[in-house]
């Protein structure tokens, strides 16, 4: 195999020694070529791979060769920061890595002896090996071998890959052994600065079919759902991931395992359980200068079980995420103050737990708006004041909620409790028992009112939801929806002071009160419809204008921002696009006021056509085209460009002329973050969705494109593209296949038109639709262009079939189908 074995200073401690500017070769000479009998590996050596992919060698958390806590570790040689991928001794540094030695011993044991001499950890291995041909290398898939030949591939002892710590690499295993039964598990890091392992973990299920996340290795969080051979049923987003290919169950005599290929040879990908407790996974592309986060699950950090530790409220609109119950705090600052919550919280001041105490009974200090914590016990009891004395006479009892019966939670079992967001106020309340001498003090120092206090910017990256489970869109794929989030409380006094809309002009947008709104739309009876961001109501303003007004659905945004955005949507105007007139703010509640469209959308005329009124291609063609033109202005033409994010039937709506306008623009910038959550989860949605939003590349306007050619596709059948149930009768794949053929165009029409049609415009049509649905936004057209082959203007050549249909016929067909219809099976 001839490896190169190489054996060199680690150039972290070069730079430090230049700096220092002592003499580089003073301890080089001391190596050797490979960690062998007799030539151990100490201080700042390091093995690199062949390639020089990875490093083996001391490492401290962080860097900081301060600490004094050293560790055995493999990380990426060629990149700019120590990503750490394996550590030997998690939970014993030592603390002198010079006087340290990773020594390979006669029966053929690799050991790591600190400064005494003691064994801090080893391979426990048992083979006698002859110090000819025994060493261990470091591959350059990061996997530490250690054999009895170094040469023979055979002849392994010992792998890392048998061990993982919190990393899964390409080539790497989790499963288990059928002889040992020791299992292959991912145990995350502490902290950030504490390689010990946690009690997130990432393993096998009991049948070996599906991957599971478990807290303190009984409680399950996450689950990828059972294998199938090609998928997991909960995570098919597999098949759209582009940087994993040969994702594979391995079973026989010995081993039970799964293990993947790295899809991008150029790339560096890697899963990790987090210390967070969520499994992650990152690429490092040829030119990237970072890791990209690419996939998350679960996505929301309240999600992961016990995260904050007993006796801790989760909450995801603030920081710091964790914080101790009033009356209660932390138990190790130390680490709590290192991110590591575990410990959880405890009393500042003892229960007085005698009963019958005179005047000194415990009280209870109420938490509104909260999810209750796991794993509640019942106790019956028929109101809030019968639950309060059966907690308080049961000293073992810590906490109660009434909620059509009493729950109880035992000393020290209160995991998961949530702050729910203020704007949702679906959470219930929550009675901690607390010592009475802590209650007159923690009562105006409540730490949810306490927050409301705060004026405070934070950086929120957003997770997005897609199929079953969530998906973490890149910090790359962010550009639209990474907003810096300002609370102020006095920030709609303000906003409301300087920005006054008074109607003008029939061209200005006008602001409404809400009482305007309520008569307009005779108290909100008549529902035109309602979509994921709220509901539209029909009405007449006093000068019998019709409009439609649309009630946004819990949003998380100030008004002076909203103001803004609207401002920004208002300034929009095109015959293809549906123009907004005005807007409310009010409290809480934010209205859009649009042109009423007095014939619907596509989406009724499309799929709620009968023989009789079937839609003429001709129509259907203007349809098309006049859609491309709103988008096209919209991408390019106007001075706030925008990206719609959200194309499809629903959205295209007819004026009493029938021409096509686009509705909703601009409600991405509005809602910002909740609009990927809302977005991705909203059923009749995911089958629009470009493959950048999965993947988490950047969203450019061509996910616009993406979407318009999926539209597309379902103005030429006529029918819904997730109507069927197989996947090759998907129709944007029989479209492709057809196109791409050069085959006959005439079979994809809609059958109700039975033949009547310009084939020549079907034609065109379809090769621009299957352009628009390539996998490479590159490889689309722009919206501009889109409009010129549909006017005849630019002729266009044969496009291939997409990767991702293909991918799609591959793959289990059901799963996929409920995948794009959006039946999601997931817990979350
Ligand atoms: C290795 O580290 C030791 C201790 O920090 C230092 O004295 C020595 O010069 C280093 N050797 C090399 C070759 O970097
Ligand atoms: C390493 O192992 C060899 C062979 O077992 C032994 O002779 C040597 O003393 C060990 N080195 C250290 C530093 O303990
Ligand atoms: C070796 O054995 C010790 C004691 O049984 C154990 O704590 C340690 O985890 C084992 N090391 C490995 C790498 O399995
Ligand atoms: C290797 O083994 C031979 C005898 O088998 C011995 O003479 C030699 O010293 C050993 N070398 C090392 C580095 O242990
Ligand atoms: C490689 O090692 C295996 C297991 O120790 C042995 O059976 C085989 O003969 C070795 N192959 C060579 C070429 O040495
Ligand atoms: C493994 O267990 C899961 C439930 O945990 C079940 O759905 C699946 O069918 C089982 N697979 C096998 C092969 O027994
Ligand atoms: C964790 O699991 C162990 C053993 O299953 C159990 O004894 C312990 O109580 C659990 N810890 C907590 C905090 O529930
Ligand atoms: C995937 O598996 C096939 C068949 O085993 C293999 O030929 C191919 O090289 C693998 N792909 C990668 C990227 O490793
Ligand atoms: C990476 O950068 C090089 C030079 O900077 C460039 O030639 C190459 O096209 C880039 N690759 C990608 C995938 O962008
Ligand atoms: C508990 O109650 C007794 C009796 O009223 C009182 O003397 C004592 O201070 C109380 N202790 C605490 C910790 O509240
Ligand atoms: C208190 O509640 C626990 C748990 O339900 C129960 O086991 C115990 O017997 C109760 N103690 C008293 C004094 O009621």
């Amino acid at each position: 195999m001839g490896f190169s074995r190489i054996l060199r200073p680690s150039c972290l401690s070069l730079s430090f020694l230049i700096l220092l500017s002592f003499s580089l070769n003073l301890h080089c000479s001391t190596g050797s070529e490979t960690i062998s009998l007799g030539r151990p590996l100490s201080g700042n050596q390091t093995l690199i791979s062949p390639q020089g992919n990875f490093a083996l060698g001391f490492f401290t958390p962080g860097g900081s060769s301060s600490s004094g806590r050293h560790y055995i570790g493999i990380w990426y040689n060629k990149l700019p920061d120590q990503t750490i991928v394996w550590v030997a001794n998690r939970d014993r540094p030592v603390s002198d890595p010079t006087r340290s030695s990773l020594n390979l011993s006669r029966d053929g044991n690799l050991a790591l002896l600190d400064e005494s001499g003691n064994t801090v950890w080893s391979t426990n291995s048992t083979s006698m090996v002859s110090n000819s041909t025994a060493a261990a290398v470091l591959l350059d898939n990061g996997n530490f071998v250690l054999r009895a030949d170094v040469e023979n591939s055979s002849s392994t002892i010992w792998e890392s890959f048998d061990h993982p710590t919190d990393h899964w690499l390409p080539g790497g295993k989790i499963g288990y052994n059928k002889i040992s039964n020791a299992k292959q598990i991912l145990a995350s890091w502490r902290s950030p600065l504490n390689p010990a392992p946690s009690q997130f973990t990432l393993g096998p299920s009991q049948n070996g079919s599906s991957h599971e996340l478990l807290w303190n290795g009984s409680q399950m969080y996450w689950t990828s759902g059972v294998w199938n051979g090609r998928i997991f049923s909960l995570v098919p987003e597999l098949q759209l991931n582009y940087y994993v290919t040969n994702m594979t169950r391995i079973s026989n005599d010995k081993d039970d395992y799964f293990t993947y290929d790295s899809a991008v040879p150029s790339a560096f990908t890697r899963f990790v359980v987090e210390s967070s407790g969520q499994l992650k996974q990152y690429v490092w592309g040829r030119n990237f200068t970072s890791w990209t986060l690419f996939w998350t699950r679960p996505t929301q950090q309240c999600q992961v079980y016990a995260f904050c530790g007993v006796a801790s409220i989760c909450n995801l609109q603030d920081e710091p995420l964790c914080v101790c119950i009033d009356g209660f705090g932390p138990k190790h600052q130390r680490d709590w103050d290192l991110s590591d919550h575990s410990g959880g919280c405890v009393r500042k001041t003892p229960l007085n737990c005698t009963n019958n105490a005179v005047g000194e009974v415990d009280k209870f200090r109420t938490l509104p708006n909260m999810q209750y914590p796991s794993n509640p016990e019942s106790w019956p009891g028929g109101n809030l004041q019968e639950c309060e004395s059966l907690c308080l006479a049961n000293c073992s009892c810590d906490a109660f909620a009434y909620d059509n019966g009493c729950l109880i939670w035992k000393r020290d079992h209160m995991f998961n409790l949530q702050q729910l967001l203020e704007a949702e106020r679906v959470g219930k309340d929550i009675h901690v028992r607390v010592a009475s001498s802590e209650i007159p003090s923690i009562e105006d120092n409540s730490a949810v009112k306490k927050r409301k206090k705060h004026t405070r910017t934070v950086l929120i990256v957003v997770a997005a939801t897609v199929g079953s489970g969530f998906v973490t869109l890149s910090a790359a794929g962010l550009l639209l929806l990474v907003i810096l989030w300002r609370r102020s409380n006095n920030a709609s006094a303000a906003a409301a002071a300087d920005d006054k809309y008074e109607p003008r002009d029939d061209n200005s947008l006008s602001f409404f009160n809400y009482k305007e709104l309520k008569t307009a739309t005779k108290n909100f009876s008549e529902k035109l419809g309602e979509g994921g961001f709220g509901a539209v109501y029909k009405g007449t303003l006093p000068n019998s204008t019709l409009i439609a007004v649309k009630q946004l659905k819990s949003l998380q945004q100030s008004e002076k921002q909203f103001m803004a955005e609207v401002k920004t949507i208002g300034t929009i105007q095109h015959i293809n696009l549906v123009r907004l007139r005005g807007f409310s703010v009010e409290s809480s509640k934010r209205f859009l006021v649009y042109e009423y469209m007095p014939n619907g959308s596509l989406e009724s005329l499309l799929f709620h056509q009968t023989t009789a009124t079937t839609l003429s291609w001709r129509f259907r063609y203007q349809i098309a085209a006049g859609s491309a033109r709103g988008l096209a202005y919209l991408h390019e033409d106007c001075r706030d460009c925008i990206i719609h994010c959200d194309i499809k039937p629903d959205n295209i709506l007819l004026d009493s002329e029938y021409n096509p306008k686009v509705a909703d623009l601009g409600l991405a910038k509005i809602f910002g973050r909740e609009f990927s959550r809302v977005l991705t989860t909203m059923r009749g949605t995911r089958g629009y969705l470009a493959p950048e939003w999965i993947s988490g590349e950047a969203i450019t306007p061509k996910a616009d494109v993406f979407s318009y050619g999926m539209l597309l596709c379902e103005i030429i059948s006529g029918r819904r593209n997730t109507d069927s149930s197989e996947v090759d009768s998907y129709f944007p794949f029989e479209l492709a296949s057809a196109v791409s053929r050069g085959g006959d165009v005439a079979s994809l029409l809609d059958d109700k038109l039975e033949g009547n049609a310009d084939m020549e415009e079907v034609g065109r049509a379809c090769r621009v639709a299957c352009w628009c649905i390539q996998d490479n936004e590159k490889d689309r057209p722009t919206m501009r262009q889109v409009v010129q082959i549909l006017d005849g203007v630019c002729e266009v050549n044969t496009p291939a079939v997409p990767r991702f249909l293909e991918r799609y016929a591959e793959g289990s067909s059901a799963a996929t189908m409920n995948y794009l219809q959006g039946m999601s099976s997931s817990k979350e």
